[in-house]
């Protein structure tokens, strides 16, 4: 009984320590001349008392709140591992480079928030994983190339309530002929 305690407890730590060097990964990755990310300490056990991160009672990041905050370089693939991200929350910062395929492994996603970036390149057609996502923001990034046809089925048959990819770059549209109720902003 002992051991299986211990060995849970130490199973969290490893999980917790994971997603903490993740995020000090992703840190090394930005420039963040506002010192928004001043607190985020590698020597701490996890990652959830941090400022901008919430965390569940398995200490597993949730949330990730860094809008507005003056943050630029790229995102690095490693999100894609925060297996129980929920709210990715970084619009209004310079954020460049593409957007890792690997977002597509956040199953949880609920809201995802790039907007007001400089981010290039296409949406993944890994986003077709994301069948909880309710918000997908974009817009105002340098995102091209075609609406791929996985994202335009969450379009129709996920969980999206809004999508804006307006101010981009993107060639086609989505066509307005679903029955759900759903924001979709293009232009
Ligand atoms: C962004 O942050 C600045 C201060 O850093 C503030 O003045 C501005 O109102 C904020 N903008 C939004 C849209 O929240
Ligand atoms: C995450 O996604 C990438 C790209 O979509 C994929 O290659 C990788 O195997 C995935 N990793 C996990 C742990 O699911
Ligand atoms: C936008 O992306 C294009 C290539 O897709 C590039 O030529 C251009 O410089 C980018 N613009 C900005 C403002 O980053
Ligand atoms: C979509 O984004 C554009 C550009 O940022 C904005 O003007 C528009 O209000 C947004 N649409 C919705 C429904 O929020």
């Amino acid at each position: 009984m002992v051991i299986l305690i211990l060995s849970l407890l130490m199973a969290s730590l490893v999980s917790a320590n994971l997603e903490g060097d993740i995020l000090i990964d992703q840190r090394a990755a930005w420039q963040d001349p506002n010192n928004v990310l001043q607190g985020w300490d590698a020597t701490l056990l996890n990652p959830c008392t941090w400022l901008h991160v919430t965390c569940n009672i398995d200490n597993q990041v949730t949330r990730l709140d860094l809008g507005n905050a003056s943050i630029s370089g790229p995102l690095i693939p490693q999100l894609g591992m925060l297996a129980k991200l929920q709210y990715l929350e970084l619009q209004e910062n310079k954020i460049s480079g593409s957007i890792p395929a690997s977002l597509g492994n956040l199953t949880g996603l609920v809201s995802l928030d790039l907007y007001m970036n400089q981010l290039s390149g296409p949406i993944p057609s890994s986003f077709a994983n994301l069948n909880s996502l309710q918000y997908l923001r974009l817009n105002e990034n340098n995102l091209s190339g075609i609406i791929p046809s996985e994202v335009r089925d969450l379009v129709f048959f996920g969980s999206l309530v809004q999508l804006n990819l307006s101010g981009n770059s993107f060639m086609g549209g989505i066509r307005n002929s679903h029955q759900r109720v759903i924001t979709v902003s293009l232009d």
